[in-house]
């Protein structure tokens, strides 16, 4: 059966709260808390004005999977042919294209855990089975090459990878990916469904790496997901491509052509100009996600009983509070994440994602994507909180 999200569940609840006029701060936001920068915003409007609002070709205008390939070019030094491309409602839909082309009833897709809800689901609509395997924080939340050769079988269709990655914020390094495409050359029938859809937000001068730029093969065999929702503050526009090789690529285009006819022209429009226009709203936003990481890792470590690794790269902080479970705190029993989450927006007003969402129940997700201002009101909430803990 097909999951809901429970991250749209748990936001819900919060929405509702707040109706009712209760002060929630909310970690739960997945997109950044800034607006599309305003250039971008204008090609939209000029696309409306222009009458540009028609139906476009199903994959996509031509200049815009230009502008993709160029990008690929230029940001990764990866050579994608325009028709390599795919423009799709958001990122999502990009991965749902790949799954549907690349996993079929009976196969296996490998998800490290913890992962973005939407991956078991969409692997499931496809008709495949999902294979969970969970990764450590020792390890920074990241798939060993020994867990991916362990987990590997006859039947496994493909492996998503994400990075950097939502819900831990990790980011794989270049030889981290290496030691993945050592055991992937090794089994030629694994695809790779790379999700790069937070690739701008990365920190401390960290370098992004796709695992298409390690091997010319991989590559070939590596669907690369990204769009413009997380770097560009667009998640409303709709808006996300895939480049990948070219029969891929066709059948992710047919597919996406009987289900949606391609995403909205105004959209293709503006996306066009976040990825050719002036990138300094993004390095602005990015200096700011480093302000409010910086402040909550700390914030949230000097927390008795609460733990977190440095992320290094989204909007996202996965904090180990196992340390309360099997406790009570004002009068609630706190026996797995979802308790802990649900006792903290009832009693504290704090708004968080439980870890089980993620497949890793010890954990709670934090999204600094809110002011400075609620994340200090958030965090002492949070701290008060479990200080009531019996
Ligand atoms: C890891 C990951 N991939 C993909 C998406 C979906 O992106 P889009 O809004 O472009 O569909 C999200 C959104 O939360 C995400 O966190």
């Amino acid at each position: 059966m097909i999951g809901d999200s429970p991250t749209l569940a748990m936001n819900a609840r919060a929405q509702e709260m707040r109706r009712q006029g209760i002060d929630i701060i909310s970690f739960t936001v997945g997109e950044p808390d800034f607006d599309t920068p305003a250039h971008i915003g204008e090609a939209g409007i000029r696309a409306i004005k222009e009458g540009f609002t028609r139906y476009t070709a199903a994959a996509g205008i031509p200049e815009l999977r230009q502008a993709v390939a160029k990008k690929m070019k230029r940001d990764h030094g990866l050579d994608y042919e325009m028709n390599q491309i795919i423009i799709s409602t958001g990122a999502k839909q990009a991965l749902a294209n790949a799954l549907l082309v690349l996993a079929d009833e009976g196969d296996e897709v490998i998800i490290p855990a913890p992962y973005w809800v939407s991956y078991s689901e969409l692997v499931k609509l496809a008709g495949a089975t999902p294979v969970i395997v969970d990764t450590r924080e020792e390890d920074g939340f990241k798939l060993t090459p020994a867990q991916l050769e362990e987990n590997i079988t006859e039947r496994t269709a493909a492996l998503i990878l994400n990075s950097p990655n939502n819900p831990t914020g990790s980011v794989y390094s270049r030889e981290e990916l290496a030691g993945l495409v050592e055991v992937l050359k090794e089994h030629r029938g694994v695809y790779i469904i790379s999700d790069e859809v937070y690739e701008k937000l990365i920190y401390d001068g960290l370098e992004f790496v796709s695992i298409a730029q390690l091997d010319a093969e991989i590559k070939g065999r590596t669907v690369v997901v990204n769009g413009v929702s997380k770097s560009y503050a667009m998640t409303g526009w709709r808006l996300g491509y895939a480049a990948a090789d070219l029969e891929i690529a066709k059948a992710m285009g047919k597919i996406q052509s009987h289900v949606t006819s391609g995403t909205s022209s105004i959209a293709q429009r503006a996306a066009l100009e976040a990825l050719e226009g002036d990138q300094g709203p993004v390095a602005a936003m990015v200096e700011e996600f480093v302000k409010r990481r910086d402040y909550m890792v700390e914030a949230l470590n000097a927390i008795p009983g609460i733990s977190c690794i440095r992320p290094q790269g989204a909007f996202y902080i996965f904090a180990n509070v196992s340390a309360y479970f099997g406790r009570t705190i004002r009068g609630k029993e706190i026996t797995d994440s979802l308790s802990f989450a649900e006792a903290l927006l009832v009693e504290a007003q704090v708004a968080t994602v439980p870890g089980v969402a993620f497949g890793a129940d010890a954990y709670i997700r934090f999204s600094y994507a809110t002011s400075m201002e609620k994340i200090v009101e958030g965090v002492k909430r949070l701290a008060d909180f479990v200080a009531l803990a019996e």
